[in-house]
């Protein structure tokens, strides 16, 4: 049907015929002379249309936006005066000689032709539409880039792409399992899979040695700016390679696609930073490094003061009490510092207590609490100068951390003090376990090797082991995770144990892994790397929706088809099914 597209055609077309098919961007009569910007994934191109050909003429007439067309025609060098430097196509115009309407189409809710606001329900609903804007499309051909560039350094690396089922049974990465019922085993589920990590540790213990897939993971969970319930995974395994042996190609491949698609030269290597550094310094395990704004620790200065806000924490071993100084910061007003500290309570914080250093003196609500030698101490810690501000968190070490963390990024994007560029790093030496409510919580899952010598060191303080898992960061976010996995059966049983899983359970949860790990299982380990995050960071996106073609909403919905929805009544009682009354009602 083409000759071309309509994006490409340039001056090596002309005086020659061609054919294009696309969409009427937009149609203009000038002067007796119609012009259609012709559009198609390559973009535009200008379409002259005479009166001297009156059949054709008319039928131009009838043209309008979104209709899909095609046109033959000659290509010309567009009058002097009339280039359109903005445009790729803008040298040259093309003459149209015939028209056929392929089809037509009814005035779209939104315009396409010119940007507008439109909102995000109705974008998702339309968005075969949406998908029709060049901001959409170059989102989309850029994602494509990414995957092409990833697919190519692993094929050339000697990663082998091998698919993974998708009805499966739970594995768990921390978030709610969307379940599918089975109709051959009623009242049995399958779990869509959050991530393929134990295929992919199968895989290795086949001898597979090298695997990658691009693959789609499903997690029911709060959803966020960069959070989707299906969001897709390069999911990367290795076998016989140390943590540094896996991350140093990890690094390799990131570095090369940065080069490749937006020219940036990302370090090499990229900084490594234990997990403890991380939250000591940032509150953070994904630190963004682009903000120069760092925590500062001064319980110990705090101990004996009266304030019992800092002496309480200070005093406790699971407490924490760090300030943060925000160089220039003395002119934040009385009513942002409110806000701050409303931002920050929905981390728990329970308050926000400052200190401007004013070129007049101190001013502060807490130094009628505090000794003026304290005072100078943490001014003396905090590099404080006259202008700059210091704020502080006192309470458990996880609400000063999140509280500080997050008041840390609001204030370096509030007062202009992120930098421009890239800063990956490595976050290492990970916790072992967390605490929930006084059970344990694998920190990354539950199939990662801990740092030990010995298993004798699982009977120690559990709280206190390392795992061999690695964080890759980019500017504030963690667009990638993995560790060194366990390779024995008993010790993937006491690390069952300490999560409070029993023997029973984990041998009907995992007793195919079990009886792998003990048939010839290679050390082994790896890495995924969120997809979308990547796409989103790469395109400057503030969303992971604007990234992914048909994303659901925050509330995990699909306003396209409308899913998820009712299905027939028929349907249940084949999969044994019968709707709670209650939910029915809702
Ligand atoms: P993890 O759970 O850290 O590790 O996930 C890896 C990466 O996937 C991205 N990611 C998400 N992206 C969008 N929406 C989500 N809901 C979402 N959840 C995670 C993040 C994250 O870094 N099996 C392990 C990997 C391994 O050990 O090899 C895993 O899934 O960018
Ligand atoms: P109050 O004595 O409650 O009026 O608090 C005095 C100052 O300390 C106020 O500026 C509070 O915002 C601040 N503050 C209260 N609790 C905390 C806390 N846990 N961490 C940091 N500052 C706090």
């Amino acid at each position: 049907m083409r000759s071309h597209y309509c994006g490409e055609v340039s001056t090596n077309e002309l005086d020659q015929e061609i054919k294009l098919v696309g969409w009427v961007h937009r149609r203009r009569d000038h002067g007796g002379v119609i012009f259609i910007d012709l559009r198609d994934r390559e973009g535009l191109v200008q379409i002259v249309i005479a009166p001297s050909n009156p059949e054709l003429f008319k039928l131009a007439e009838s043209l309008r936006n979104e209709y899909v067309i095609q046109i033959k025609g000659r290509v010309r060098r567009r009058p002097e005066g009339t280039v359109n430097r903005d445009l790729a196509t803008g040298e040259i115009e093309v003459e149209g000689k015939e028209l056929k309407i392929l089809n037509r189409s009814d005035p779209p809710p939104f315009p396409i032709d010119e940007y507008h606001e439109v909102g995000e329900e109705t974008r998702l609903k339309y968005r075969y539409l949406d998908l029709r804007r060049p901001e959409m499309l170059n989102r989309m051909k850029f994602r494509a880039s990414i995957t092409r560039y990833l697919r190519r350094f692993l094929d050339d690396h000697g990663f082998m792409d091998i698919e993974t089922p998708f009805l499966t049974k739970a594995t768990p990465e921390g978030a709610r399992d969307y379940l599918v019922p089975s109709r051959t085993k009623p009242g049995s589920f399958f779990a869509l899979p959050q991530s393929p990590q134990q295929f992919k540790q199968l895989l290795m213990m086949a001898g597979m040695d090298r695997y990658y897939q691009v693959v789609r993971c499903f997690r029911d969970e709060d959803l966020r700016a960069d959070r989707q319930p299906e969001f897709t995974q390069l999911d990367i395994e290795t076998s016989f390679l140390s943590e540094e042996e896996i991350q140093q190609p990890m690094e390799e491949m990131i570095r090369g696609m940065f080069k490749e698609l937006l020219n940036v030269d990302l370090p090499n290597p990229f900084p490594r930073m234990p997990y403890a550094e991380a939250m000591s310094r940032y509150g953070s395990d994904k630190p963004d490094l682009r903000i120069a704004l760092e925590l500062v620790d001064v319980a110990d200065l705090m101990k004996d003061v009266e304030f019992k806000v800092f002496s309480t924490p200070a005093n406790d071993p699971h407490g924490r009490v760090a300030a943060l100084c925000v160089p220039g910061g003395a002119d934040i007003s009385r009513k942002e510092i409110d806000d701050y500290t409303q931002y920050i309570s929905v981390f728990g914080a329970k308050g926000l207590a400052y200190i401007k250093y004013n070129a007049d003196g101190l001013q502060s609500p807490i130094l009628k609490f505090i000794p003026e030698s304290v005072v100078q101490s943490i001014i003396e810690r905090t590099h404080a100068k006259v202008g700059d501000i210091i704020f502080f968190g006192a309470d458990k070490r996880g609400i000063v951390n999140d509280a500080l963390g997050a008041l840390r990024l609001r204030v370096g994007q509030d007062r202009g003090l992120v930098k421009e560029g890239w800063r990956p790093l490595w976050v290492v030496d990970f916790p072992m376990f967390e605490t929930a409510d006084g059970r344990l919580t694998a920190c990354h899952h539950p199939f990662t090797a801990p740092k030990i010598k010995d298993t004798s060191e699982l009977k120690e303080d559990p709280t206190k082991l390392l795992a061999r898992a690695y964080d890759m960061v980019l500017n504030g976010s963690e667009i990638g995770g993995g560790s060194v996995r366990i390779n024995s059966s008993e010790l993937q049983m006491e690390v069952f144990k300490l999560l409070h899983i029993s023997e029973e359970a984990a041998q009907e949860k995992f007793g195919h892994l079990l009886t792998a790990l003990k048939l010839g299982c290679p050390p082994h380990g790896g890495i995924a790397f969120g997809l979308d995050r990547l796409a989103m960071l790469m395109t400057g996106s503030s969303s992971i929706r604007d990234v992914i073609a048909f994303p659901k909403t925050q509330t995990a919905t699909c306003p396209l088809t409308d899913a998820p929805a009712p299905v027939e009544p028929a349907q249940l009682i084949e999969l044994g099914i019968r709707i709670h009354k209650k939910i029915e009602e809702k």
